[in-house]
C-alpha cells in the first residue's frame, strides 16, 4: 500500500478508536516508565507491544546502535507518551520504523543537536494525537529539512525549524530569541495550514529590524507571550492573505501584557478566505485599542472573532491626514469629521444640525435615529461607508442592533448614499448588519421585497421591522416574477402578430 494512503488508514482508524482503546492500552506489561533510553533501561521497554504508555527519550544517555534501537522499537506504532530525540549521534529517525502516532506534551515534539542526523523522511508518516503540537527540529548540523517544510501531511502541524544545515526559508516562520538568527530576511512568508508566522518571547530590546523587509503573509500572523508594546517593526507589511484551514491558527495577537497597539500602519490589504478573516485579540494590556485605519480595515473584510478585547484607539491622529473627532454631542461637533468615535443619536434635540455628519466616513459606534419630527431622508450622509462598534454602550445587549431607526415622523426614505459595507458589532457576530426598524409614522416597506432589497443593499443578515423579519411580510400581489413571465408573453404574442401580418402581407 501507498504510504500516504496507510497513513490516512491509521488517520481514520484513530479518529474512529477515539481513546478508549488507547486507555486500554495501558495495561501493566505495555508501559515503560524509566527517563531516558540507555542500555540498562531498554530491559524493561515492552517489545511486543504496538502501543506503548510511557516516554521515549533519546538523548546523549543513549549507549545502543541504530540496529539495536532499530530491533527494540520494531513493533512500536502508537507512543502514548512524547517523543524526544536530543544530543544523539544517530543518523536516521528509522529507529522507530512502525511509529504512526504519539503524544504532545507542552514542550511539543524535539529533534534537536544531532550532529549525525541526516535522514528524517519517517516524520511524514507520524500523527501527534494531542494537538495543536509544536514540532521542534533545530540544531542538527547535518539535516536538510526543506522536504519536511513541504510535506502536505507535515505542513499540517505547527512547525519550528531552524538551525539546521537547511531550514524552511520563508514559509512556516517561527521567530524567538533562538531562531531569529537564522531568520532569512524574508519579504514573502508563506505557509502551511497551522503555522505561517508566529513571534514569541521576544521584547522592544530584540532586534526585529530584519522583519521590516515583510511585505506580505499568506497564512496566519500569531503574536504571543512577547514583551511587546507594538507591532511597529513590521514596517512595510501590506497584506495578510488568510487561509483556508484555520482549526488553530488564526490571526491571532494574544498573552503579550504589554502591547497596547498594533501599529501596523503600512497594513493596507487582508484578503478574507471564503467565510471572511478570522482575528483573535486577548490577554494583551488592558489599554490595548486598534487605531481607526486599522479597525477600519478589520471591519471591510467582516472579520470573525471568538475574542476581541480591544476598544477603539481615541487618537485623533491618521496616517492618511482624515479628520478624527471624538463625539460628546452632536450640535457641537466640529463639522468636516471624517471618522467619528461614538455612538451617535440623532432626535428632535439635534435633527437640525445634522448637516455636520455630511464629511462622515465611518461611525465608530452605534447609529440611532429616533424621535424625530421632520427628517425626511438620510441625504446628510453623504459620505458614510460603514457604521461599526466595538464597545458595549448604550445598554445593549449582545443581539443588539447597531443601526435603528426608532418613532420617527416624517422618515420616510431609510436610503443610505453611499453605505458600503455591512455594519458590525463586535457583540453579535453571527448577526452582521443587524438593522432595527420600530413604530416609524410612514410606512417604510410596502411589501416583502422593499424590504429584502433594502436588506440586500444594505448586505445585512437581518433586518427587524416592526418586530418581524423581511420574509415575514407580506409579498406584494403582483410580484416582478408575475409581471415579468407576463411582459414575456406580450413580447411572444407581439412576435406572433408580426410574423402572421408579414405572411399575409404576401
Ligand atoms: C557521539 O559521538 C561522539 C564522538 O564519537 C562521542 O564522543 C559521543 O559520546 C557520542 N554520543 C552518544 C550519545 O553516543
Ligand atoms: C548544537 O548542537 C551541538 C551538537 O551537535 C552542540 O554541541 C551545541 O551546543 C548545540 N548548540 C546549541 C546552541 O544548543
Ligand atoms: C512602538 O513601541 C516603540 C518601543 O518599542 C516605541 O518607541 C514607539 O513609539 C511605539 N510606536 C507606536 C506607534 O506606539
Ligand atoms: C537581515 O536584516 C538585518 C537587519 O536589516 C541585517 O543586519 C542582516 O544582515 C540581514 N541578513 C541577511 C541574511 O540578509
Ligand atoms: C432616497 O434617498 C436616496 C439617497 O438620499 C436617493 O438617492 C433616492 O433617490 C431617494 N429615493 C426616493 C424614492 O426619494
Amino acid at each position: 500500500m501507498q504510504p500516504k494512503v496507510l497513513f490516512f488508514c491509521n488517520f481514520i482508524f484513530y479518529v474512529s478508536t477515539e481513546n478508549s482503546e488507547l486507555s486500554d492500552a495501558c495495561e501493566e506489561k505495555c508501559q515503560f516508565k524509566d527517563e531516558t533510553i540507555t542500555s540498562s533501561s531498554i530491559k524493561n521497554w515492552p517489545t511486543t507491544c504496538e502501543s506503548v504508555c510511557g516516554n521515549l527519550y533519546l538523548t546523549s544517555e543513549t549507549d545502543l546502535s541504530e540496529n539495536q534501537l532499530k530491533e527494540t522499537f520494531g513493533n512500536l506504532k502508537y507512543l502514548i507518551g512524547s517523543l524526544k530525540v536530543v544530543h544523539t549521534n544517530i543518523t536516521s529517525l528509522s529507529v522507530l520504523p512502525k511509529l504512526q502516532t504519539y503524544y504532545c506534551d507542552e514542550e511539543g515534539l524535539i529533534i534537536a543537536h544531532n550532529p549525525m542526523l541526516t535522514d528524517i523522511k519517517i516524520m511524514e508518516y507520524w500523527y501527534p494525537e494531542v494537538r495543536p503540537c509544536i514540532l521542534h527540529i533545530y540544531n542538527n548540523s547535518k539535516l536538510d529539512s526543506t522536504h519536511l517544510c513541504e510535506n502536505f501531511y507535515v505542513i499540517q502541524q505547527d512547525l519550528d525549524v531552524y538551525g539546521n544545515a537547511r531550514d524552511c526559508g520563508c514559509s512556516n516562520v517561527r521567530l524567538h530569541p533562538s531562531s531569529l538568527p537564522f531568520y532569512r530576511n524574508c519579504t514573502r512568508i508563506t505557509g502551511g495550514l497551522r503555522g505561517v508566522l508566529k513571534i514569541s518571547e521576544v521584547s522592544d530590546q530584540t532586534d526585529l529590524s530584519a522583519l521590516s523587509n515583510l511585505k506580505s503573509i499568506t497564512g496566519n500572523l500569531e503574536v504571543y507571550n512577547t514583551e511587546l508594546q507594538n507591532l511597529s517593526f513590521f514596517k512595510n507589511l501590506q497584506t495578510i492573505n488568510g487561509q483556508l484551514f484555520q482549526e488553530f491558527s488564526i490571526t491571532s495577537i494574544h498573552d503579550n501584557p504589554k502591547l497596547t497597539r498594533l501599529g501596523l500602519d503600512s497594513l493596507t490589504t487582508l484578503i478574507p478566505m471564503e467565510k471572511g478573516f478570522s482575528i483573535a485579540i486577548a490577554n494583551n494590556h488592558p489599554d490595548f485599542c486598534v487605531s481607526t485605519s486599522e479597525f477600519q480595515l478589520f471591519t471591510k473584510v467582516g472579520f470573525h472573532t471568538e475574542q476581541f478585547e480591544a476598544t477603539v484607539c481615541r487618537n485623533l491622529e491618521r496616517n492618511d491626514g482624515q479628520k478624527v473627532c471624538y463625539l460628546e454631542k452632536l450640535s457641537t461637533l466640529d463639522s468636516n469629521c471624517q471618522h467619528i468615535i461614538g455612538d451617535v443619536i440623532i432626535n428632535n434635540d439635534n435633527e437640525n444640525d445634522v448637516e455636520t455628519l455630511e464629511d462622515t466616513i465611518m461611525i465608530y459606534g452605534s447609529l440611532t435615529i429616533e424621535h424625530t419630527a421632520n427628517l425626511k431622508d438620510l441625504g446628510f450622509f453623504k459620505n458614510l461607508e460603514q457604521v461599526g462598534t466595538l464597545s458595549k454602550s448604550l445598554g445593549f445587549n449582545d443581539k443588539a442592533p447597531v443601526i435603528r431607526f426608532l418613532s420617527n415622523e416624517q422618515l420616510q426614505n431609510l436610503t443610505f448614499p453611499r453605505m458600503r459595507y455591512a455594519s458590525f458589532s463586535v457583540f453579535s457576530l453571527e448577526k452582521q448588519g443587524f438593522v432595527e426598524i420600530s413604530d416609524n409614522s410612514q410606512t417604510l416597506f410596502q411589501h416583502r421585497n422593499d424590504c429584502m432589497q433594502y436588506q440586500t443593499r444594505l448586505k445585512s443578515s437581518e433586518i427587524k421591522y416592526n418586530g418581524h423579519s423581511c420574509l415575514q411580510l407580506e409579498p406584494a400581489l403582483d410580484s416582478p416574477a408575475v409581471e415579468r413571465s407576463a411582459r414575456c408573453e406580450i413580447v411572444i404574442i407581439s412576435i406572433l402578430v408580426s410574423c402572421l401580418v408579414q405572411i399575409f402581407s404576401f
